[in-house]
């Protein structure tokens, strides 16, 4: 019998994506599907597009594991406590039980940021350090997640710290921010340097890895980066959400 996989789910602003996920190697078994996020994105909406994908891999899929989905936001024992940058409407929900209705399966639903450093710790650039790591996600927003031991502490939230008067420092250092205000990359780094060395000081990671999309471009500005710890980009890119909620649900502890 062909080996089957846990699926894992990522919905993002603009796009919902899953793929069946080989946890022996931390790859997708599959090509991943892709779907757009629906214009009003509310839980309804995405429930239907996550059950399509769903049906897409069931053949491929182990029915013994939950499947795995990521939202950009808190999710506190599974619902969702915040909506930065999605549609309001998610607060509140119990997208744990919304999701399961919806695809006739248990699921479980962490935060995206959690996911992509789960998948960072076992499978990329956090392998093996047993200290205290940081992974940040730079991009419409700022996602942190947070390990000891490799063990996750869920939902930090550090890119809604506030600094310098700002209240939410996502709005002033996030990759979307360098876009938007078109910052050259030297620019930008200054803002990284004060938000990753206030981040030092409270919480004296030894490894910061920084993932989303601008991952790819870190030669642009880790070089304008003095920090005490070593900075370091991402390696599983965009696959990280993916792949960390297949590992997160096939090693939840309830
Ligand atoms: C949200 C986090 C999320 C991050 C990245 C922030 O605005 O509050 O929950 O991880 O964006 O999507």
């Amino acid at each position: 019998m062909a080996k089957k996989h846990v699926l894992g789910i990522d919905i993002g602003g603009s796009g919902i994506k899953g793929a069946p996920v080989d946890l022996d190697e931390g790859e997708f078994a599959t090509d991943r599907k892709r779907i757009d996020t629906p214009k009003e994105s509310t839980p309804e909406a995405v429930a239907e597009i996550v059950a399509q994908i769903v049906d897409d891999f069931s053949k491929d899929i182990d029915k013994s594991s939950p499947v795995g989905i990521t939202v950009p936001a808190v999710v506190h024992h599974g619902t969702v406590r915040s909506a930065a940058n999605i549609d309001k409407s998610w607060i509140g929900s119990d997208a744990e039980s919304m999701f399961s209705a919806a695809i006739g399966r248990p699921v479980i639903v962490v935060n995206d940021a959690d996911a992509a450093g789960a998948a960072e710790m076992h499978y990329g650039a956090g392998r093996g350090n047993e200290g205290t790591v940081l992974v940040a996600t730079l991009g419409t927003g700022i996602g942190t997640a947070m390990f000891l031991g490799g063990e996750l502490l869920p939902n930090t939230e550090l890119g809604h710290l506030h600094l310098d008067g700002n209240d939410d420092i996502e709005t002033w250092a996030a990759n979307s921010v360098r876009e938007k205000e078109d910052l050259s990359w030297e620019e930008w780094a200054e803002r990284l340097q004060r938000y990753f060395g206030h981040i030092e000081d409270l919480l004296w990671p030894d490894l910061i890895v920084i993932g989303g999309g601008v991952s790819k471009k870190s030669d642009k500005y880790v070089p304008y980066l003095h920090l005490r710890a070593p900075i370091v980009p991402a390696q599983l890119r965009n696959d990280a959400g993916i792949i960390g909620a297949a590992w997160l649900a096939s090693h939840h502890r309830s």
